[in-house]
C-alpha cells in the first residue's frame, strides 16, 4: 500500500499535487509515478476511491468494450478523441487483467468485476504504491495559490505543500453523502477558468404528484422499453417504475438528454407495431376484450394504469379505428412529461463543469494557467451508462500523468 503521510506541519516539495483520490485522480498519479515524478495525492476523505467502491452495484463496471466519442456529452464533441484513442478501454482491461481481477462481460459490452469493486480499488491503489506515490487522507484543503508560473502552494490538512504541476481530480456533485464537493468548479474559477452549468445526470426521474397517486403502485416493475428524448436520442434498454418516478437504464440514459419541462416519449413495445399487433388479435379473436389482449404483451398492473377500466372491459370488435389507433400510439409513443429528477442525491454523475475549450485535450492542462491540470468529471465530459464514465477518468488520468 502507499505511504500514508501524517507528518509534522512544514513545506514539502512534490513534482505532481493531485486533490482527488478518486477514479481519474489515482490513475493519473501511477502514470505520473512511474515518469519518475514525485507525486502527493490529497483527499479529504477517510477512504480512496469511495465512488468506485459503491459503483456497479458494487462489483464497478469498469470500462466497456465498445467506447467511442458518440458514447460522451461534451460542449466540444471532439474533445474527448485525444485521450480516449490515447489509452483505449482496451488499456484498462490489460491492467486489470494483469493483476489478476476476474471479470464478465454484460449487455451492451459493459465489463464488470466478478468479485468485487474493491478489486479495482485495489489495483489502483497498488499501482500507486509501486510508482511511488503518496496519499494524505483526511486532508480538509484550506488554500491553493500559485506562487509564481512553476510553482503551486496547497495547505490541507495543516500541512504545506508546493509543486510546480496541480491536479485537480474532485470530480462532481453526485452522492454529496459520500463527500462530493464543489471544489473543483471553485478553484477553476480561482483561476480565471470558465465552469459550465452543472446538472445531475444518470439520474432518476419524480412524479408529479397526480402521477405519484396514479403509478406509485407499478413500483418494482420493470419492461423492456425504447425511449426517446425530445431531441432525439433515443436508448433501448429496460424501465422501471419506482415509488417516486421512473428509473432503470434506459432513464438513467435518457436523463443525460432531458431538460426540465420536455416530455419523453416511451415505446413500450419496442420491437413491435402495436397497431398491426391489435389488428392481428381483432382479425384472429374479434371477441377478446382489450385487457386480456395487452396483458399478453404488458404486466397487468400496467396495463390497468395506462388505459381506463371501461376501455379495457370492451371487446376489439367494440373498439372504433380511432380508439384502436391512439390505443397502439400510448403503447409505442407513450408521451409523458415528468415533474424532475431525484438530483444529486442518487445521480451517478454531474453533467457541465470545467469548460474544456479552456484545456488542452492532449494533456488535460489549462491553455491559460501553465502547470494546472483537471482530469476526470469535474469538467465538462460525461459518459453514458455503461463504463463510459470511468473510461474517461482512465483515458484523462492518463494523458495528464504522462505529461504533468
Ligand atoms: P471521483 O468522484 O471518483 O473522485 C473525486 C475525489 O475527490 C473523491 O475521492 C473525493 O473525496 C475527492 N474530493 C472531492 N472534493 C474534495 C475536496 N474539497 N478536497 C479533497 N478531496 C476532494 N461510472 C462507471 O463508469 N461505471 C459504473 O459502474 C459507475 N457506477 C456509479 C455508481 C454510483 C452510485 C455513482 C455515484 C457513480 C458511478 N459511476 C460509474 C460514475 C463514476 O463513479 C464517476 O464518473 C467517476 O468516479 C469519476 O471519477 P473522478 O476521479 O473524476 O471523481
Amino acid at each position: 500500500m502507499p505511504l500514508i503521510f501524517q507528518g509534522q506541519a512544514m513545506t514539502q516539495q512534490f513534482d505532481v499535487i493531485i486533490i482527488g483520490a478518486g477514479a481519474a485522480g489515482l490513475m493519473c498519479a501511477a502514470t505520473a509515478g512511474y515518469r519518475g515524478r514525485s507525486v502527493l495525492v490529497i483527499d479529504n476523505a477517510k477512504k480512496a476511491g469511495r465512488k468506485i467502491l459503491i459503483s456497479g452495484g458494487g462489483r464497478c463496471n469498469f470500462t466497456n468494450q465498445s467506447v467511442s466519442p458518440d458514447n460522451f456529452l461534451c460542449g466540444n464533441p471532439h474533445f474527448v478523441k485525444s485521450a480516449l484513442a490515447r489509452y483505449p478501454s482496451s488499456n484498462f482491461i490489460e491492467l486489470v487483467e494483469r493483476h489478476g481481477i476476474e471479470y464478465h462481460e454484460r449487455d451492451h459490452g459493459q465489463l464488470f468485476c466478478n468479485d468485487s469493486a474493491k478489486d479495482i480499488v485495489d489495483m489502483l491503489l497498488t499501482e500507486c504504491d509501486w510508482a511511488g506515490v503518496t496519499i494524505s487522507l483526511r486532508s480538509e484543503i484550506k488554500y491553493v495559490k500559485q506562487l509564481d508560473e512553476q510553482q503551486f502552494e496547497v495547505h490541507a490538512g495543516g500541512q504545506c505543500y508546493q509543486a510546480n504541476s496541480l491536479v485537480i481530480a474532485t470530480g462532481g456533485l453526485s452522492m454529496p453523502k459520500l463527500g462530493a464537493t464543489p471544489f473543483g468548479y471553485k478553484l477553476a474559477e480561482q483561476f480565471g477558468l470558465k465552469v459550465l452549468p452543472t446538472r445531475a445526470g444518470l439520474v432518476p426521474f419524480t412524479w408529479h404528484s397526480d402521477q405519484k397517486e396514479h403509478f406509485e403502485a407499478l413500483s418494482g416493475i420493470a419492461v423492456p422499453s425504447c425511449i426517446t428524448a425530445a431531441n432525439g436520442k433515443q436508448f433501448s434498454e429496460a424501465l422501471l417504475f419506482t415509488h417516486r418516478g421512473l428509473s432503470g437504464p434506459a432513464i438513467l440514459q435518457i436523463s443525460n438528454y432531458w431538460q426540465p419541462g420536455e416530455a419523453v416519449s416511451i415505446n413500450l413495445l419496442p420491437k413491435q407495431d402495436a397497431a398491426s399487433l391489435i389488428e392481428q388479435v381483432l382479425s384472429q379473436h374479434p371477441k377478446q376484450s382489450l385487457k386480456n389482449t395487452l396483458s399478453q404483451w404488458l404486466p397487468k398492473r400496467l396495463v390497468e394504469a395506462l388505459f381506463d377500466e371501461n376501455t379495457l372491459a370492451k371487446a376489439l370488435n367494440q373498439l372504433g379505428h380511432g380508439e384502436r389507433d391512439s390505443i397502439a400510439a400510448k403503447l409505442n409513443n407513450w408521451q409523458i412529461t415528468m415533474n424532475g429528477t431525484e438530483g444529486y442525491r442518487t445521480a451517478e454523475v454531474t453533467l457541465g463543469g470545467v469548460d474544456t475549450n479552456e484545456l488542452s485535450s492532449k494533456t488535460m492542462q489549462a491553455n491559460n494557467v501553465k502547470g494546472l491540470y483537471f482530469i476526470g468529471e469535474v469538467m465538462d465530459v460525461t459518459g453514458w451508462l455503461g463504463g463510459f464514465n470511468f473510461q474517461w477518468a482512465w483515458a484523462s488520468g492518463v494523458a495528464c500523468g504522462l505529461d504533468c
